[in-house]
């Protein structure tokens, strides 16, 4: 069963500034918690037991965020805020630990994964991309479909969904003899980092959440620079698919990019209109406002 799973946070966020300037935009709020927290109750509930964030100096208020705030806790305890201190105190599970380490430059993602080497050593991992959101309301979500199918067929996982073709060009792109239905994966045959418009080899596009066994952190240690000048890990993901089995599953939820602002507005309005106390009242002011 795969434990561990890598959420890679310390790019700068320059899509989202001037928000991401002084708070990491993992940290900029969707609904009444960060964006952070979804990504990281999505691995949960997958069965991920460890996070290892592979972060930067700025970016320590996402480490704070899951420690413990005694002094807080002591106030909402001696104030008899009760719900509150229930809330701040289980955001992370008991059998959940989060750990970090740094990735001392921007190389790219394929470095920031390899920066997490030591502490996967040989278990086989996830990597969740945190800019985007996976919205599942199913009792068994993508990730957790994913890594059943690991479980079952060694095979590596890459999530993918379908996206219009003039947009190939910002995304890993799969080869696939067939397009999965959704909740399935099929056999890869390639994998291409954000080929330009008219060569992509379909349309289904790479999500940010991965199933990858321990092997990929020595095909990293080999992967060179690529698009954009960095390590990527989709350069990685194409060489491991010449010696193993890889398979892309597609996804049966919806994304939401919160590393754009609109994808992040987009994303406020749907976990908005789902909230279990603020959703009733956050659709009647949406009424209000396109009435
Ligand atoms: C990264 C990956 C890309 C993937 C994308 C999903 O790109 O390299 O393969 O499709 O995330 O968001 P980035 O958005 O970091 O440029």
């Amino acid at each position: 069963m795969i434990k561990k799973a890598i959420l890679p946070v310390a790019g700068l966020g320059t899509r989202f500034l001037p928000a991401s300037k002084s708070i990491p935009k993992e940290m900029v709020t969707v609904v009444d918690r960060p964006a952070i927290e979804y990504v990281v109750k999505e691995a949960i509930e997958a069965g991920i037991e460890q996070i290892i964030l592979v972060t930067h100096s700025s970016k320590a208020s996402i480490e704070n965020y899951f420690d413990r705030n005694f002094e807080l806790e002591t106030t909402l305890e001696q104030k008899q805020k009760f719900d509150l201190l229930k809330e701040i105190t289980e955001i992370l599970p008991p059998h959940v630990s989060v750990v970090s380490v740094r990735q001392p430059q921007p190389l790219g993602l394929g470095h920031a994964v390899l920066c997490a080497k030591d502490i996967v050593g040989n278990e086989a991992f996830a990597v969740l991309l945190p800019d985007v959101l996976v919205k599942d309301d199913s009792h068994e979500n993508d990730l957790a479909r994913m890594i059943q199918r690991f479980d079952r067929s060694d095979a590596a996982q890459i999530m993918v969904e379908a996206v219009p073709n003039h947009m190939v060009d910002q995304y890993g792109i799969v080869d696939v003899a067939q397009s999965p239905d959704e909740g399935e994966s099929i056999i890869m045959q390639g994998i291409v980092e954000k080929p330009t418009v008219g060569t992509a080899p379909s349309n289904l596009s790479v999500v940010g959440r991965y199933v990858l066994p321990a092997k990929i952190m020595s095909l990293l240690e080999n992967t060179p620079r690529g698009a954009g000048n960095e390590i990527q890990l989709t350069d990685a993901i194409a060489m491991l698919q010449k010696s193993e089995v890889v398979e892309a599953y597609r996804m049966k939820g919806k994304t939401f990019d919160c590393g754009s602002k609109l994808g992040y507005l987009k994303a406020v309005l749907h976990y908005g209109i789902d909230h279990p106390k603020l959703g009733s009242d956050f659709k009647s002011l949406i009424q209000d406002l396109t009435l």
